[in-house]
């Protein structure tokens, strides 16, 4: 019993010791989109969808509904890190509802402005979600001049 007792202590000691790791690397905002994710996953019947290979080697996906040229739905998923998380939570937040020429004119500047910064080493993270977009719309684009 007491083993159990010591097991839950340790782990929420390390729960603690990563929580401030985090908190003093990443800005707050950054780990409410982390830790928060409302639009991470998959959409049935997506009107278009892109899924891109980052240069780190993670994967990004984003599915979109298109209404009237306007994005009506997005969602991602991503087996990328936290950061990746938060990029394409905060991305999917700036882009609902704009036309799909203002949601692909979106920089990964604006994008990380928007997160209160990255460090250098998570900011190629932003690039993956704004390139999975741009593919995603374009293949809403390509599936539209297609007539399918
Ligand atoms: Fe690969 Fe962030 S997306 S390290």
């Amino acid at each position: 019993m007491s083993d159990d007792k010591d097991i839950v202590r340790i782990i929420r000691i390390l729960q603690e010791k990563i929580e401030k790791e985090e908190e003093s690397t990443f800005s707050k905002k950054v780990i409410n989109e982390y830790r928060n994710p409302t639009n991470f996953g998959l959409i049935k019947n997506p009107d278009a969808t892109g899924k891109i290979n980052g240069s780190c080697g993670d994967t990004m996906k984003i599915d979109l509904k298109i209404k009237d040229d306007k994005i009506s739905d997005i969602r991602f998923w991503t087996d990328g890190c936290g950061a990746s998380i938060a990029c394409g939570n905060m991305l999917t937040k700036m882009v609902i509802g704009k036309t799909m020429q203002d949601a692909y004119n979106i920089t990964s500047k604006e994008l990380l402005l928007e997160l209160d910064g990255l460090p250098v080493e998570h900011q190629h993270c932003t690039i993956l979600a704004i390139n999975t977009l741009k593919k995603s719309l374009n293949n809403y684009k390509k599936r539209e001049q297609s007539g399918k």
